[in-house]
């Protein structure tokens, strides 16, 4: 990763913190893209404690807000002039209430999806730019076995600017079971990570472009997601506190995304994960194909238009 410019969301905690020290670590220009909070600045000065000598850089982004999403790309433009090799899209949270953004999009959606299309759409030519320099750049999603769970079918109005209007809370049982509506947007929301791939590697292609496109899954990951979920109400914690013994660390379950991020070998059009079942919760993360059920012109174009209708622009590739 030595000479390549990466730019990650999410690093206060997570796949994406292990991910950030492990490119720094690998040589590379690192800017890490978070809201603004102790943990954020915290992370930070760990990642400058642990790479004194790498170029690193924070950039404030509030991915429930479009208009901190488009100040952050902006401030990546004056950083990065030399271009941005990858772009991984890692930020996320899980089963929160029925809550809309400032924006009025789904708190769930939009940080997950919404706003990482804007932030992949401002930062294209920045991509374009580094894959024109060394022959490729990469986009790298990051969605989860939820993509298929309880609906393998991506609905246009979970993109529209309904936020709070999407089902309530649901109850302490349906929770607990990853069940009832905090789970079907969020369900929503990472099937939109793998159908954004699918849409954005075939445009890609089409327009002959050397970026990629590429989405991950960690499988169960011990990170802060569940401890946020469980706060928000989202899972019961003594459940909760069961079912994470069938998790991986926060480090094998990063490696899916890593290995988007850096695998020579990985190509656009590639999901990496610990397998591609619903029970891929742990084990070595492999290559397997994009899945029909959203890589079909359909989904594609049904994601595509929406989130250029939730943006508020066209995003041509
Ligand atoms: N852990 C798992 O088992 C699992 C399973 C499937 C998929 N995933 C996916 O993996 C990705 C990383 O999650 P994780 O498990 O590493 O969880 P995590 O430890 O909670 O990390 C999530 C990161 O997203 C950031 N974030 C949340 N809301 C944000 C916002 N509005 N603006 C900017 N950053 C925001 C958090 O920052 P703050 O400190 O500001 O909250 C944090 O840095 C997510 O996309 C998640 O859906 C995880």
């Amino acid at each position: 990763m030595a000479g390549k410019t990466v730019v990650i969301t999410g690093t206060t905690s997570g796949t994406g913190k292990v991910a950030a020290h492990t490119v720094a670590e690998l040589g590379a220009k690192v800017l890490v893209l978070n809201r603004a909070s102790d943990r954020s600045s915290a992370a930070f000065n760990e990642l400058s404690s642990a790479f004194p000598d790498a170029d690193l850089h924070a950039v404030e982004c509030d991915l429930q807000s479009f208009a901190s999403v488009k100040a952050a790309a902006a401030r990546v433009g004056e950083l990065c002039t030399e271009g941005v090799n990858v772009l991984a899209n890692n930020a996320g949270v899980m089963a929160l209430g029925d809550e809309a953004t400032g924006d009025g999009f789904d708190v769930q959606m939009q940080t997950n999806h919404l706003s990482h299309f804007l932030l992949t759409r401002e930062l294209m030519p920045l991509l374009e730019k580094a894959a024109g320099a060394s022959g490729e750049a990469r986009v790298v999603n990051h969605s989860s076995v939820a993509r298929m769970s309880p609906s393998k079918t991506l609905r246009g109005e979970y993109l529209e600017a309904k936020g709070g209007d999407f089902g309530g809370d649901g109850s302490g049982v349906e929770n607990m079971m990853f069940r009832g509506p905090r789970w079907v947007r969020y369900n929503q929301s990472k099937l939109a990570n793998a159908a954004f791939t699918a849409a954005l590697h075939q445009r890609l292609q089409d327009k002959g472009s050397s970026v990629k496109a590429l989405v991950a899954h960690p499988g169960l990951a011990n990170t802060h997601l569940q401890q946020t979920s469980v706060k928000e109400g989202g899972m019961g914690s003594a459940f909760t506190g069961f079912f994470m013994r069938f998790s991986q660390s926060s480090e094998d379950g990063a490696m899916g995304l890593i290995s988007c991020m850096c695998l020579p070998e990985a190509q656009s059009g590639q999901f990496y994960g610990p397998g591609s079942s619903n029970f891929a919760m742990k084990g070595k993360a492999e290559p397997f194909a994009l899945e029909s059920f959203y890589d079909n012109p359909t989904t594609r174009d049904l994601l595509w238009q929406k989130s250029e209708e939730a943006i508020g622009g066209e995003f041509a590739v």
